[in-house]
């Protein structure tokens, strides 16, 4: 059992397995560093070469020092004095989170390089980083490593740090196993993850978390009008469905959240190129990064109502697939004219958008591995946002900056608005390529009325083709943290 404590004791005086101290680049001493009497920790660190850059590493075990109760003592790089924030403990201890879970006990002072303002966070961060970074995918190992976090103690300064230090480490502890649970549902294959599943698994979460949550069928979506959820589900055996979720933590109008939920994207009939095409499993990594966020939302209350309306569908190409020409009637009336059916996501969130403006929400956010091309502009570490809101747009900015899950905003240029216009219908699925993140963006704008909203592409950082600071190669779970910064920030 993993369990997370606040101590202010001299962090020689801990009998743990392993106490984990801070070294600044240099190599210069950090937090905790000069507790340790009767061992050069700092020279020994120097000797092998280190600078004390993140990430960097020293293993010593205990010899019998006197005075010095952890068994062993391992010094951390963490970078630059000046650029120590919340994001820098993350990172470093993220990067050896995996080897600590082998541990029974670890102690660390790491979360007092920060000094000054907002000293809360860097505990928040520093869990996160210990259990993302110690996240593994296991579910089909028949020999699982099963390693997982012991019992931590987070060391502090003062007593007066005590209490929001301890709040910080319980937000640390729900928005990081939120976030973990969320890269679960983006790892898992298409076969054991349909729409009809990635609902039954949203169902399990609201009960468990207590939140409301009704799930729309097939045959529900065709009478309600959501022509694009049923559309893109209709060339796959699999039905789509659409996930509502509800929480009441406060008055006025909620806060609507939605996030492309397409269990796998082949491209439909207009099919995907083979090569790279099994990443496509994670196509619902908006759907996933909303439900993590629901499910953090639940168990930290902050006092503001949340709605989610997720639509999920399967894009597969098959006789019973829609056609590039095919017109699509979505939720509100508005027609789409499908000229390339690899562009789904943006005709299932059509529905899920029109659907919350419906409901008069005070803002919507949409999260969705919607473009290549957003991508290509912004890389695999930030998303792209794109809105009608310029304070909306400014906050989810900074909740991302702050959660360290950051985006870049890409322009709405009006003049690529006729981009997609429509000689048959109201509007057409695809622009031309150059600026495609933004064409698809004006599309989605087109169902939310004039509600504030703000869409965030995270086909880049949703999952990534190699291992990071705080998470093993796949999926990444972002930006839950961002999303839950966001949410609470509000309240
Ligand atoms: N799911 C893809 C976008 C994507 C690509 C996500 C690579 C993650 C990695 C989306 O449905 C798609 O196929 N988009 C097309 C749109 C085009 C047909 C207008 C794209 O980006 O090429
Ligand atoms: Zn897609
Ligand atoms: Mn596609």
């Amino acid at each position: 059992m993993t369990t997370f404590t606040f101590s202010n004791e001299s962090p020689a005086d801990l009998a743990v397995d392993v106490l984990v101290l801070p070294v600044f680049e240099g190599p210069e001493a950090g937090p905790g560093v000069k507790d340790v009497k009767g061992l050069d920790l700092l020279g020994l660190f120097a000797a092998t070469g280190a600078k004390g850059k993140r990430g960097e590493s020293l293993l010593m075990p205990n010899t019998g020092v006197k005075g010095l109760a952890p068994k062993a003592v391992l010094l951390l790089g963490v970078g630059k004095r000046d650029d120590a924030d919340a994001d820098a403990c993350r990172r470093a201890i993220g990067r050896v989170a995996g080897q600590l879970a082998k541990r029974k006990s670890v102690a660390t002072t790491l979360p007092q390089i920060v000094t000054g303002r907002g000293a809360a966070d860097p505990f928040q961060a520093t869990v996160e980083g210990l259990l993302l970074g110690s996240y593994r995918f296991e579910r089909y190992k028949s020999k699982a490593n099963g390693a997982k976090l012991g019992k931590v103690t987070l060391v502090g300064v003062a007593k007066a740090d005590a209490k929001a230090a301890r709040e910080a480490i319980r937000r640390g502890v729900v928005i990081a196993e939120s976030q973990a649970w969320a890269r679960d549902l983006v790892n898992t294959p298409a076969l054991d993850l349909s729409p009809a599943e990635l609902a039954k698994a949203a169902q399990a979460m609201a009960r468990q978390v207590g939140l409301t949550c009704r799930v729309w069928s097939d045959a529900e979506l065709k009478k309600g009008g959501f022509g694009g959820i049923v559309g893109v589900g209709q060339g796959s055996v699999r039905s789509p469905r659409m996930i509502e979720l509800r929480y009441a933590g406060g008055k006025g109008a909620p806060i609507a959240l939605t996030g492309k939920g397409i269990a796998f994207d082949s491209g439909g009939l207009s099919i995907k190129d083979a090569s790279g095409m099994e990443w496509m499993k994670c196509d619902m990594g908006g759907a996933a990064s909303i439900l993590g966020a629901m499910r953090a939302i639940a168990l930290l209350k902050p006092k503001v109502n949340v709605i989610a309306a997720i639509p999920s569908a399967e894009n597969m190409p098959s006789g019973s697939a829609i056609r590039p020409g095919d017109v699509l009637r979505h939720r509100g009336g508005t027609t789409s004219e499908v000229l390339n059916t690899d562009a789904e996501g943006r005709l299932v969130l059509a529905d899920a958008l029109a659907y919350l403006a419906e409901k008069k929400p005070r803002v919507i956010i949409d999260t969705a591995t919607l473009t290549g091309a957003c991508m290509v502009a912004l890389g695999d570490e930030l998303w792209g946002a794109m809105g009608n809101d310029r304070d909306l747009i400014r906050d989810v900015l900074v909740a991302g900056e702050e959660a360290g899950e950051p985006g870049w905003e890409l322009p709405m240029h009006e003049p690529y608005r006729r981009l997609i216009d429509s000689e048959v219908a109201d509007i057409k699925n695809v622009g031309k390529r150059y600026g495609g993140a933004i064409t698809a963006a004006m599309f989605l704008r087109e169902f939310v009325g004039d509600t504030p909203w703000v869409h965030l592409d995270i086909a880049g950082p949703a999952f990534h083709d190699k291992a990071g600071d705080y998470g093993p190669k796949g999926a990444t779970g972002s930006p839950v943290r961002a999303l839950v910064r966001y949410v609470v920030d509000q309240a």
